[in-house]
């Protein structure tokens, strides 16, 4: 059984983007945390960032094809805004979490709407770089118990 982790714009500054919101660590530090929590759990994982909105499309229509059995999506900014991304994720219907970093909803007021939340198994945000490893708990528990 496959995992794939999906990061959206920006994600990619971890470390240097706006520490005190986001923290200090990472995209690639969290990319191994995952990869290992995963892995550990002799489950296979794929861990993906894009900048670019069809890019993820595309990514999460190959992940049907590839029989991923769940997604950890992180939309970032996509999340506000993307109908295309929402609309993928429904279209192959595979289980997935959204998480943030941050807590959304106790942010901008443009930022508490997701487009990804009412289609989401469950909605994991607002713990930093922990909201990945949570994730992946949680997956693990839904893929192996
Ligand atoms: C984010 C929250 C979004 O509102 C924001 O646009 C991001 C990151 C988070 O992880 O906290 O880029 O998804």
């Amino acid at each position: 059984m496959s995992v794939l982790i999906i990061n959206g714009p920006n994600l990619n500054l971890l470390g240097t983007r706006e520490p005190e919101i986001y923290g200090a660590t990472t995209l690639a530090e969290i990319k191994s945390k995952c990869l290992k929590i995963l892995q550990n759990a002799n489950l296979k994982a794929d861990f993906f960032q894009s900048n670019a909105e069809h890019e993820i499309v595309d990514q999460i229509q190959a992940a049907r094809t590839n029989q991923v059995s769940y997604i950890i999506i992180n939309p970032a900014a996509f999340t506000h805004t993307s109908v295309a991304i929402r609309d993928a994720i429904a279209a192959v219907g595979i289980p997935f979490i959204e998480i943030h970093l941050s807590n959304p909803h106790s942010r901008e007021p443009f930022r508490q709407h997701s487009y990804f939340s009412d289609l989401a198994e469950g909605i994991i945000a607002g713990f930093g770089e922990e909201s990945y490893a949570m994730a992946c708990e949680a997956v693990i528990k839904k893929l192996t118990h």
